[in-house]
């Protein structure tokens, strides 16, 4: 997937254009003219001063490559122009002035729809997506993947994440931008980082300079991240305006290596060492750096045969150390790491490793073969966590996809969303280390109107209306008491005939989410599908249950599991059956909160 993006093509096209002379061909709009529009190398030449041209998009079309003469600090662009029929735009900035040349290459015998392309000062960002969630962050428009970045810095937690401007589905890595006070409310910011003649931008992490140990200033907000060229290697770019501009170090890269698969640094301070570390993910192992300076990085271990799942390549690693519930003063190393494909579902997941970190090795505590998952659904990869954030919490955040598909949901304006953030935790059982996940506070904030529901179930009970008018982002929080049932639950269902299953089976010791009937699960035969977690016997349990148009992540009321899934009804889940198969239960209460921001 990775391109090298030297221009030399663009060259020879150019030379070859002037040898031949001068064919041309007049667009329906007389600013733009097309120079051999039917052969494979495509030269627009612009008279009129425009902010951007907008590219016909059609994503069933080849690949084209797009690009300005002249413009050394941008790479060529990869973008399927549309040659049926445009399913969106994409926009692509012009430089300032008049006589702007853009040269295009597409693919042969494939016509491009020449006219449909349009000089604009706007691109109309306005939400056109009946799936675009409420209370999630997702980018306006074009691709998303993991997140990236996360730093909390004067009051604003910043999410960057892997961002394609250009189309809704993976290429052109940028890392896009958005900031937010609370966690719950985004804005959007333009892109933070580009690709560059090292490649594109892939993910990492970045923390803040308090001492200014790398000479960029005092509290540089320093971003580290993957320049995935030929190969992969580690870049740094700075901000001193709180991430609104950065400056790449002139030096890149830092920390290079032959392994192919060697990519998303995540640096932390460790105090004991006064030394930074840099985990990144190296093909099915991690291995660590440190540093004194954040620019000279001096290898350290590696940590992962023969330990956890090995089904795919190891991803975005981040190494923290976190206190165990119940136990003042204990902490634990945890290291979580990505898998894909691998997962327990099928295609990406979260796993996580916990044991101890002396300042240059990890060992895992536990069985080599042990597997520990963060969250047990399908739509849940890339999990990192916020830098320097206050209090000493630790939040967490995943890109809510799965790579199965996540280019094929469907959606079209923007692909793909955050899941929301999440307080992370330890507790011990039986000698081991789990996560312990939930919601964070701040995601109260969004609770609209409050309705209470209690009930007796001996066989069904149904709630024909959940809300008045239901959006589709709501909260359930359902305290099961007296349970005397083996299997029990709920169905969320709308009059379409899409549904969800959401149920315990106490004799498996499961808590189950069936997505099979849940709407759209046909652009995937990987979709449709029935996720467990392991929970322990009781005659009472807590769920709170987040749905947001199109995701819904389920939370024990201890946040000892939570499994996250994608659905995509034709319209919201507005009603409910609750039901046991032999033996009773209470519902008492449910509370339902609209959410909204
Ligand atoms: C994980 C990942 C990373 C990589 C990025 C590229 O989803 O494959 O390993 O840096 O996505 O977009």
């Amino acid at each position: 997937m990775i391109k090298n993006n030297t221009p030399n093509w663009f060259i020879r096209i150019f030379c070859v254009i002037l040898a031949a002379g001068y064919l041309s061909c007049q667009s329906q709009n007389t600013q733009m003219k097309f120079e051999h529009p039917d052969s494979e190398s495509t030269t627009i030449y612009i008279n009129n001063p425009a902010t951007y041209l907008l590219l016909p998009v059609e994503e069933s079309s080849p690949m084209s490559q797009v690009y300005v003469q002249g413009d050394k600090d941008r790479m060529p662009i990869d973008v399927r122009l549309a040659s049926g029929q445009v399913d969106y735009y994409a926009p692509f900035a012009l430089p300032e002035g008049n006589d702007i040349i853009v040269a295009v290459k597409h693919a042969a015998g494939k016509p491009v729809l020449w006219d449909k392309i349009q000089l604009s000062d706007t691109f109309d960002k306005s939400n056109r997506e009946k799936f675009r969630p409420v209370y999630h962050h997702a980018p306006q428009y074009g691709w998303m993947n993991d997140p990236n970045g996360m730093v909390y810095l004067d009051g604003e937690y910043h999410l960057f994440y892997q961002y394609n401007p250009y189309g809704s589905t993976w290429g052109n890595m940028h890392w896009g931008h958005a900031v937010s006070k609370d966690l719950v409310e985004w804005e959007h910011l333009p892109v933070a980082i580009a690709p560059d003649e090292l490649g594109t931008v892939f993910s990492g992490n970045s923390i803040i300079d308090t001492e200014n140990t790398a000479g960029f200033g005092k509290n540089a907000l320093i971003a580290f991240y993957t320049s995935a060229g030929e190969m992969q290697s580690r870049s740094i770019a700075y901000s001193l305006d709180k991430g609104r501009t950065f400056t790449k170090y002139d030096k890149n890269p830092v920390v290079t290596s032959d392994i192919p698969d060697f990519r998303d640094p995540n640096v932390f301070y460790h105090q004991p060492t006064g030394k930074w570390i840099m985990v990144i993910a190296a093909g099915q192992e991690v291995q660590l750096y440190s540093s004194e300076n954040l620019l000279d990085w001096a290898y350290e271990s590696a940590f992962g045969e023969g330990y956890g799942n090995h089904g795919g390549v190891w991803e975005c690693p981040d190494l923290l150390e976190l206190p165990v519930a119940g136990e003042p003063g204990k902490t634990k190393w945890v290291l979580l790491l990505n898998i894909n494909p691998g997962g327990i579902f099928g295609g990406s997941a979260t796993q996580y490793f916990t044991g101890h970190f002396d300042g240059k090795t990890f060992t895992c505590e536990s069985k080599p073969e042990t597997e520990k998952w963060m969250d047990w659904g399908k739509d849940h990869y890339a999990t990192v966590t916020w830098s320097n954030v206050p209090d000493n919490r630790v939040i967490g955040i995943a890109w809510m996809s799965n790579w199965q598909y996540a280019n094929e949901v469907p959606t079209r304006q923007y692909r793909s969303a955050n899941s929301v953030p999440r307080e992370i935790g330890l507790y011990r059982d039986n000698n081991e280390y789990y996560l312990i996940n939930n919601p964070v506070e701040e995601l109260k904030k969004l609770r609209k109107n409050e309705q209470t529901f209690t009930a007796e179930v001996t066989d069904q009970y149904n709630i024909d209306s959940l809300l008045d008018t239901n959006e589709g982002a709501y909260e359930l929080e359902i305290d099961f008491k007296g349970i005397s049932a083996d299997v029990f639950g709920l169905t969320l269902f709308n009059g379409k005939g899409d549904s969800v299953d959401l149920f315990y089976d106490r004799t498996e010791k499961r808590f189950y989410m069936d997505r099979n009937k849940s709407g759209k699960t046909d652009f995937s035969t990987d979709f449709p599908a029935v996720t467990y977690a392991p929970v322990k016997k009781s005659d009472n349990y807590t769920l709170r249950i987040f749905v947001d148009k199109t995701s819904i992540e389920c939370f024990d009321g201890e946040g000892r599991f939570v499994m996250t899934n994608l659905v995509f009804p034709d319209e919201p889940y507005n009603r409910v059956t609750f039901y046991t198969k032999g033996g009773k239960f209470k519902v008492d209460p449910m509370k339902v909160y609209k959410l909204g921001l």
